[in-house]
């Protein structure tokens, strides 16, 4: 029994709106078709979020409704919540303010975390860090996106790529050699440029010409971002196999970012993993950003058992990466009668 004081995921929610926008939907949109969008990206549709008023909080909290409830516990519990987010609803207050609200967690502080598609990947280790530093007991850890709100619906380069989306996970202490074991994180702000929103912040606030210039709408080099995703997921996800002396057969799943199915495959190529243990869901859901890991783990929550080890990793603009070893803590209740959506084992190739 280990008596070191680890931060364990102890619950799993999520929300995804209904509306569905297929690759034939943007085909009639933009000049694009279906074969290039499956076998360039693995995207079949992704949801967005439609109706006045609802913005990325909107998402989060649902998501965050439904952590405590799998869990049993009340909103008064938490102590902190953390949504990672690049499309909060406002610049400020903080999206974490407006969950909190909605949630009635009376006793939580909490804020946001922008790191793009690492978002998730950087709460979780921030939230870890509150646990293990004895300053919290339970941390909800959000990833939630709106990012058909930046998203240039003429631009055929990123409007088939994002979707809308939220999923969390509640942290909690755990001694019994669980949780959070290893991480290895990183910036390069030096590629800021190849992916980003350059419009409504303090450099460029908002005037008639930024929008006239599109500046609202995220921006992507595609090709020099793919390169660099691909070197660094795969490098950081290996490095925390070898100082962990995990090999392959160890990892029962990789969760990687949703980004494109070809980084995923490449990247499960270098960790020697079979497809059987890399969750993917990018068909359904396409590039979420923050939301991407945590949905994975919702949709695979059933099939994991206590102690299974698992490798989240993640590549997202800033530049920002990381990888995360943890072992599960819990096996999850019954699936439920409706079913739990499961992954497509679809190709993987570079
Ligand atoms: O999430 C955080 C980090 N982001 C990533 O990890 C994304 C990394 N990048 C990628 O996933 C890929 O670069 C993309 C999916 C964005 C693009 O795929 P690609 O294989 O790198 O395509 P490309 O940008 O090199 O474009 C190839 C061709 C071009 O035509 P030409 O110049 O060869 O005639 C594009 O104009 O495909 C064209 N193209 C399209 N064609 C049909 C670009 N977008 C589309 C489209 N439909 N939607």
């Amino acid at each position: 029994m280990s008596h070191i004081t680890r931060a364990s995921i102890t619950a799993v929610g999520h929300y995804v709106p209904e509306t569905r926008l297929t690759n034939q939907d943007l085909s009639q949109m933009v000049d694009t078709n279906d074969v290039w969008i499956r076998s360039r990206t693995g995207i079949e549709e992704r949801r967005i979020l439609t109706g006045k008023g609802k913005g990325t909080s909107y998402m989060a909290a649902r998501a965050g409704r439904e952590v405590l409830l799998k869990r049993g516990i009340a909103p008064e519990e938490l102590d902190a919540i953390i949504v990672a987010t690049v499309t909060p609803d406002m610049s400020f207050p903080a999206t974490a303010c407006l969950v909190q609200a909605e949630l009635g967690a009376t006793g939580a502080w909490g804020f946001d975390l922008s790191a793009a598609c690492s978002g998730f990947l950087f709460a979780l280790n921030t939230g870890a860090g509150l646990i293990e530093s004895g300053r919290a007991a339970k941390v909800l850890v959000i990833g939630s996106d709106k990012m058909s709100s930046i998203t240039d619906y003429t631009d055929r380069k990123t409007c088939v790529l994002f979707g809308d989306g939220a999923a969390g996970v509640l942290l909690e202490a755990d001694n019994e050699g669980y949780g959070l074991i290893d991480s290895e994180l990183n910036v390069d702000g030096r590629g800021w440029e190849t992916l980003c929103m350059l419009g409504g912040g303090s450099l460029n606030p908002t005037t008639h010409d930024t929008v006239d210039r599109k500046m609202h709408y995220l921006h992507q080099d595609g090709q020099a971002v793919f390169k660099v995703a691909v070197k660094g997921m795969a490098d950081v996800a290996v490095e925390i196999m070898k100082r962990n002396n995990l090999t392959g057969d160890d990892v029962r799943y990789l969760v990687p970012h949703q980004a494109n199915q070809r980084i995923i495959g490449a990247v499960a190529r270098r960790m020697g993993l079979g497809l059987d243990r890399v969750m993917l869901n990018i068909s359904k859901y396409g590039n979420t950003t923050a939301a991407t890991i945590p949905l994975c783990l919702h949709e695979w929550e059933h099939e994991l058992r206590k102690g299974d080890r698992i490798v989240i990793a993640a590549f997202g603009g800033g530049f920002t990466w990381g990888a995360t070893y943890l072992r599960w803590a819990y096996n999850a209740a019954p699936v439920p009668t409706n079913g739990v959506e499961n992954s497509e084992k679809a190709e993987l190739d570079v």
